[in-house]
């Protein structure tokens, strides 16, 4: 197995290092194709890495291997003698020739031996290009035989091995022939979608790749054949591929077609200069349009090569930001089939929670579906269960946005218990204690800038309830609250251990919001921007002595122990168990393998990734005993209308 390393997530999108013996491929990454002949190759790959920021190319070893002169360079000085180029190179097997001409002239083994032989960096087993509407019979088939080669390939090649996943439409083939890659290939490349993407069959793609996410491993690197358009990289890169690669750059060019990732524009009706990229600005797209063919195409294809490095950069950003989902809805937004892919992608949302992030630092809405997004469907799901036992509800006929509006609610009793109060917030009614916590707090949708909500006075609200004009209702508050947060993070059972043993939450004064809980003068929890309480070195002793394990633990394994103690990151291969329900960025205690705490980290894997990853860090430590990480700094925004 290769040893993709994952520094970066937001949902299935994935920042990561994948070492090559020609150097790292950062992803996710566009691996242009390169036609193996240099003369037939208008950029050339030094090219295509120094001015394009493009380091790895993809190429055909079937078109060097049937082309007696360049195969004949290649066997002698390599594939990267032939291409001029000493960065990764993967290559191609042929299977597309299967799919545009009917058949090749090569056998698997053929292929693999060929494509050993001029040290590729990545080989690809020859697979059998299953058509999305081949009949099931076919389709199985294919995956099969595709299985079979792939098998004796991983025998016989000892360097990195990308296998298709094929099966058409078929979800249950797609997910044999995604466990099948996975048991057998470092780059798991999911094959026969080039039809769906020229067809703008972008729900079909969506629901080709939902099928087979479960079954691909964390561990290998997803790339999908023939992702071209600029338009579709953020679309891709969300569900999880790590590379895109594309000769999609050179046709549009040679039909005249500019790419943008909002769409795609003919040169010939180019009027107006709509692009001011380093090329165009040079020159202008209106005189791009008369030169002479040859270096018509050349402009153009450089001009959507920038587009797509570009793109790419702009991906890479919203992991970084946690705004992968805003990235490929405004993407979405270029085609109708693309928002088609996206409602596909919304109605597969199961595939997305395992590895949706604890919380993001904003939640904007771009597109009617952004209500449904994982973060969302989460929190929903999470909410039924908080609420049942709780209550009754009643709501706020108004938005406490002020503090001095806070302060105004009472404390009231119907039928001698508790009323808790819920206020409408765009994602529904919310329970008041929770109004902070992810994605609510900072969810920011057209109706935060609507006048708010006013559906009656508070005095009527109040009617007919025995309300307690006593007591202080800032203090009730703050212990409700105190209760609600932790038992919405750890249960009921463990918010009233708690409260029982005396904690107590303390709020900026600024603003009103609850910052951390303490007991006898000890914080135990911070309480950020997001809403959710995070634990100290002596947050976690509590949660480990009232929550029984595996809860919010991860395991480390003997090797690693004394240096978790000592605040280092636990990295994957020192995972030896743990919470299956934790999500990356959640806290979590760090125990060894008799329980005994560590240290309080924050998830970068999920568990089911943990131990798998060969490299990199699962949680990075937050607090140890002799030290604690300071919280983040937060902003402090009293609304989300405030943090535009
Ligand atoms: N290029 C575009 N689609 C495919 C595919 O399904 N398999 C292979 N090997 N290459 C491709
Ligand atoms: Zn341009």
């Amino acid at each position: 197995m290769g040893g993709f390393e994952l520094l970066a997530r937001d949902g299935l999108a994935r920042i990561g290092r994948f070492p090559t013996p020609h150097g790292v491929i950062e992803t996710p990454a566009l691996l242009p194709v390169v036609h193996p002949d240099p003369a037939r190759q208008p950029v050339a790959p030094t090219e295509l890495r120094r001015r394009f920021g493009l380091k790895a190319v993809i190429t055909s070893s079937y078109i060097i291997w049937r082309t007696p002169p360049l195969a004949a360079i290649a066997e002698e000085r390599g594939v990267h003698g032939l291409l001029g180029f000493d960065g990764p190179v993967m290559t191609d097997s042929g299977a597309f020739q299967q799919h545009a001409y009917g058949h090749v002239e090569v056998t698997d083994s053929q292929i693999l031996a060929f494509q050993g032989r001029i040290g590729t960096d990545i080989a690809t087993v020859l697979d059998v290009f299953v058509e999305p509407d081949a009949p099931r019979d076919v389709a199985e088939a294919g995956v099969r035989e595709t299985s079979r080669r792939a098998t004796q390939a991983r025998a016989g090649r000892a360097g990195l091995l990308a296998v298709p996943v094929q099966g058409g439409l078929d979800p249950d083939l797609r997910r044999q022939s995604a466990a099948a890659a996975s048991s057998t290939g470092d780059v798991l490349a999911v094959g026969g979608v080039v039809p769906l993407m020229e067809r703008y069959r972008f729900a079909d793609l969506a629901r080709v790749l939902i099928a087979a996410r479960p079954a691909l491993a964390p561990e290998g690197v997803v790339h999908l054949f023939g992702t071209g358009h600029p338009m579709t990289f953020a679309f891709a890169a969300l569900f999880g591929v790590d590379l895109f690669d594309s000769s999609a750059y050179l046709k549009f060019a040679r039909r005249g077609t500019l790419m943008f990732p909002e769409g795609s524009v003919s040169i010939d009706g180019i009027q107006e200069n709509i692009c001011r990229c380093a090329l165009c600005e040079h020159v202008p797209l209106t005189e791009v349009r008369d030169l002479p063919p040859p270096e018509r195409e050349t402009r153009i294809a450089e001009h959507n090569l920038l587009v797509c490095s570009e793109e790419v950069g702009r991906i890479r950003q919203a992991i970084r930001d946690g705004t992968m989902w805003e990235l490929a809805e405004r993407r979405s937004t270029g085609h109708p089939a693309l928002a088609a892919g996206m409602r596909a992608a919304i109605r597969g949302v199961r595939v997305f929670l395992p590895t949706e992030p604890e919380s993001r630092r904003a939640f904007r809405t771009t597109v009617v579906t952004s209500g449904l997004r994982p973060a969302v469907i989460r929190f929903l799901a999470r909410l039924d269960v908080f609420k049942s036992g709780r209550g009754p509800y009643k709501p706020i006929p108004f938005v406490p946005l002020t503090t001095a509006a806070l302060r105004s609610i009472p404390a009231a009793t119907i039928d001698g218990v508790p009323l808790f109060w819920e206020i409408l917030r765009p994602v529904g009614l919310v329970p008041l204690e929770l109004s902070d916590v992810y994605p609510v707090g900072c969810y920011l949708a057209p109706e935060e800038f609507d006048p708010p909500p006013r559906t009656g006075d508070l005095a009527s609200a109040l009617e007919g309830l025995p309300v307690d004009r006593e007591q202080d209702w800032s203090e009730a508050w703050t212990r409700r609250q105190v209760e609600a947060l932790l038992a919405w993070r750890y249960g009921p059972d463990l918010a009233s251990a708690l409260l029982a043993v005396g904690v107590v939450g303390f709020r900026s004064h600024r603003t009103g919001r609850l910052r951390r809980i303490e007991r006898d003068g000890t914080i135990l929890f911070h309480l950020g921007s997001e809403g959710i309480v995070r634990p100290t070195f002596e947050g976690g002793r509590a949660l480990r002595a009232h929550l029984p394990a595996p809860a919010n633990r991860i395991v480390v394994a003997p090797d690693a122990v004394p240096f978790v103690r000592e605040g280092r990151s636990l990295f994957s291969r020192f995972v030896s168990g743990g919470d299956r329900t934790l999500v990356p960025g959640a806290s979590a205690l760090l125990v060894d393998e008799s329980d005994v705490l560590l240290a309080v980290g924050r998830l970068v894997l999920a568990p089911g990734e943990m131990g798998r990853m060969p490299r990199g860090v699962a949680v990075e430590v937050t607090a140890h005993e002799r030290g604690e990480r300071a919280p983040e700094v937060e902003d402090e925004a009293p609304s989300p209308a405030a943090t535009l």
